[in-house]
């Protein structure tokens, strides 16, 4: 079989940006608020009260400095809280394709691809946008693409799956090229009044043009593949168009985002650690060979954990394992393609790691090379 290559990649992200004293700032208003607006219910035991959330763990627990997001005042806000949008209707293009368009415009240039050399388009994103028509035909109507297009949803696994099918289809015969758009807006899914969690998100978009020609100076051929998935309840989004009808009470922020990121942690970075590790056995490379693992971007302390159960060691370089979630947050399912759209400049010849993990759980992570 012919290589099939990642030709290019782009990525987008908005330029308003969050620091964790902002978001720690905001959070711990709240919660004053909260306190004292609870006070007799807190005192008589029957409401706990709130506790500050610190810059200090943020840095410590994930990594994560700043965010980009889409709208900066609105999330900061105590009263809102939440990023405003607009309904989205056929009056405009919507914040997912415009988001896209931006990435896959970047990616296609990278990979000197044009829109008449692309046979179809996969959207892949840890939250739909709208049930039909699908963001990727609106994408591939505005960039002028023939062929076919759709959307798909594996949460922070969704861009590595994505870019899975399109190897697929390449390796099928069914397309020789394929557009891959990831774009994660994750801000409007966030309970910005959970200390846990509300630090964690940034909004972002990244795209990644699959060929079977080697169309740029920049290819990296796919080598391996290997995919898992694993049900836990440990990272949810209920959030459905079933809510309408549901016969049970529950609040819009109980159908937000939740997890248990601390079980999390524990249970996925042993399971990539052996995932990655059997990967390379089966394809006869060593760990040692592998000059860059772009781990997907939940928390830093996972990716360097994973990196050193990997090759043995934990006396490694941040060059070895890039870490864009400092300055972006976790970008969902971007964030694995983000670390590699930032740091490729490999030699040819040099191999690297692309490996997705998060909720369903779902694993991805393919083997590539610098040709
Ligand atoms: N500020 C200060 N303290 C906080 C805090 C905050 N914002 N949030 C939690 N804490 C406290 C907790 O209450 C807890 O206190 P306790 O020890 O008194 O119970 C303590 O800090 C430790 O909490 P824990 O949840 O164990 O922290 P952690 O070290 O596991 O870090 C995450 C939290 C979310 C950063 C980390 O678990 C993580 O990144 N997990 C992976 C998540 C993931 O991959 N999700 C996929 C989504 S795409």
């Amino acid at each position: 079989m012919n290589d099939i290559h990642i030709a290019g990649t782009g990525i987008w992200f908005p330029d308003e940006v969050i620091t964790n004293d902002e978001i720690v700032s905001s959070f711990n208003s709240y919660v004053d608020n909260f306190n004292e607006e609870n006070k007799n219910s807190i005192d008589n035991g029957d409401v706990v009260p709130m506790e500050y959330s610190s810059s200090a763990f943020i840095e410590k627990a994930s990594g994560i400095k700043t965010r980009h997001v889409i709208d900066k005042k609105n999330i900061l806000d105590i009263e809102k809280m939440m990023p405003s949008v607009k309904h989205e209707d056929e009056s405009r293009l919507s914040i997912h394709a415009i988001a896209g368009i931006e990435a896959a415009k970047k990616a296609m240039k990278q990979a000197n691809v044009s829109a008449d050399e692309i046979d179809g388009v996969i959207l892949g994103t840890s939250h739909a946008a709208r049930n039909y028509p699908s963001v990727a035909i609106e994408i591939q109507n505005e960039l002028g693409i023939e062929g076919y297009a759709y959307d798909m949803l594996v949460g922070c696994s969704s861009t590595t799956f994505a870019i899975n099918n399109a190897f697929s289809d390449i390796s099928s015969g069914l397309a020789k090229t394929i557009l891959v758009i990831n774009p994660e807006i994750s801000t409007p899914f966030v309970n910005y009044a959970k200390r846990d969690i509300h630090f964690i998100f940034g909004d972002g978009c990244v795209a990644t043009v699959v060929s079977k020609e080697k169309t740029s100076g920049n290819c990296f051929k796919i080598i391996d593949r290997k995919l898992v998935t694993k049900f836990s309840n440990n990272i949810r989004s209920d959030w459905s168009y079933l809510v309408r009808a549901a016969s049970d009470e529950k609040s819009i922020e109980d159908l937000l985002f939740y997890q248990n990121g601390n079980s999390v942690f524990k249970e996925v970075c042993p399971m990539v650690a052996e995932f990655i590790s059997s990967q390379l056995t089966a394809n006869n490379i060593k760990p040692g060979d592998i000059s860059k693992f772009w781990l997907h971007q939940a928390n830093s302390r996972m990716v360097n954990l994973i990196v050193s159960k990997v090759i043995n060691t934990d006396d490694f370089d941040e060059s070895l394992a890039p870490l864009p979630i400092q300055k972006f947050g976790n970008l969902a399912s971007a964030g694995s393609m983000f670390a590699f759209n930032l740091h490729n400049d490999l030699k040819q010849g040099e191999k690297g790691i692309i490996c997705s993990f998060g909720a369903g759980y779902s694993v991805c992570s393919m083997i590539v090379e610098k040709i």
